[in-house]
């Protein structure tokens, strides 16, 4: 089967593969992903360029590469998910690496063992990247203090979600090309959202021109300028705040809608839902003041006819269930990187680093 998919790539894209992860061995200098906002753009670059590559080996017939042999991927989940674990699961079988899930409901978690000890668990398995979804904020980043395996945030509290802000942007720039001046316009509950924060640091770096929408009581504290607090790395990147969805919406290039996170909210943050679906739901009318092209995103899991009706989920401007396809080459990307893969995904060379170790 290796000799089959080694000998579909044509020598260009060998060569040209070979050259863009040589590239991306020069630059790549994470050895975690935590969130977005210490990527510099070329970075992103890096990642949405080497999803296109493994976009390329996820269509094929017979999406499966060598490239991981021996890497090991541990998904620890602490949290539910559907797209984000599965996505992971799946990137690391497509590029041949042995994957494993835990459920923190079905492990020694429920026998009081702390995070830190199940991840030097998984570690002391030889687990290379562990991906942690955790309900806590900073969850994966006290993990990184703690292993030399690569850890990659899966989502934690309200904070960020990195991977999925990286398969924004990449499915973003699948149609439009170029971010830089698009009017990329986010509606819904963004202080609870992880994604947002995630995106709205991928984004404006990417040079979009940024709106968050949503009812003054479900936007974060320290967006407005004037909100800033002291220390500059806990400040959000500047954007355009509207409470108005109509006016936020005049001209949109993109539109993302986001899950009301009734999971995340104290109470008393809404009159009722009625209410908010009468104001922020993003319908076929509200759209109808967006850029005639526009597309429209949502990261899932969605909740028709709160934060986005129906017709519009499923509407010739959704792009929804590509961002998902979409989910899976990006992580390829990342435990890609991660591993320290030089060699291009789709040959069968051995793709770790010199020293035969599975990361470094
Ligand atoms: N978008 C996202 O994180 O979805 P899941 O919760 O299903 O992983």
């Amino acid at each position: 089967m290796t000799t089959e998919i080694t000998t579909r790539m044509t020598a260009a894209a060998a060569q040209e593969a070979q050259a863009g992860t040589a590239t991306a061995a020069r630059a790549w200098n994470h050895t975690h992903v935590l969130d977005l906002d210490d990527f510099s753009r070329e970075e992103i670059e890096i990642v949405l360029d080497l999803a296109d590559r493994m976009r390329e080996i996820l269509d094929r017939r017979i999406a499966r590469v060598p490239a991981l042999r021996g890497f090991t991927v541990v998904n620890l989940f602490y949290e539910p998910s559907t797209r984000t674990r599965a996505s992971f699961e799946l990137a690391g079988k497509v590029l041949g690496a042995d994957v494993l899930s835990l459920s923190a409901s079905t492990s020694s978690v429920q026998k009081g063992e702390s995070l830190i000890d199940t991840v030097r668990t998984m570690r002391a398995m030889r687990a290379d990247a562990i991906v942690i979804r955790h309900a806590m904020a900073g969850a994966p980043y006290l993990a990184a203090t703690h292993t030399d395996a690569a850890i990659i945030n899966a989502g934690d509290g309200s904070h960020a979600h990195p991977t999925q802000a990286l398969l924004d942007l990449y499915t973003i720039r699948r149609h439009v090309g170029d971010l830089a001046g698009k009017r990329v316009v986010m509606v819904g509950d963004i202080a609870h959202s992880r994604v947002a924060r995630s995106d709205l640091w991928g984004l404006t770096t990417m040079g979009a021109d940024v709106v968050v929408c949503g009812p003054p009581t479900l936007l974060p504290r320290g967006l407005r300028v004037s909100d800033r607090p002291a220390h500059a790395e806990s400040a959000l990147p500047p954007v355009t705040i509207e409470t108005d969805a109509d006016r936020a919406l005049e001209g949109a290039d993109v539109v993302i809608a986001l899950r009301l996170q009734s999971e995340r909210q104290e109470g008393g943050l809404l009159p009722s839902l009625h209410e908010y679906a009468e104001h922020y739901q993003v319908t076929e009318r509200r759209l109808a003041r967006a850029n005639p092209n526009h597309l429209l995103m949502h990261p899932g899991p969605k909740n028709e006819g709160i934060e986005i009706s129906g017709p519009v989920a499923r509407g010739s401007h959704s792009i929804i269930e590509e961002q998902v396809t979409n989910g899976v080459a990006v992580r390829m990307a990342l435990l890609y990187l991660l591993s320290g893969g030089t060699e291009p995904p789709g040959g069968d060379a051995p793709t770790r680093t010199a020293d035969g170790d599975a990361r470094r």
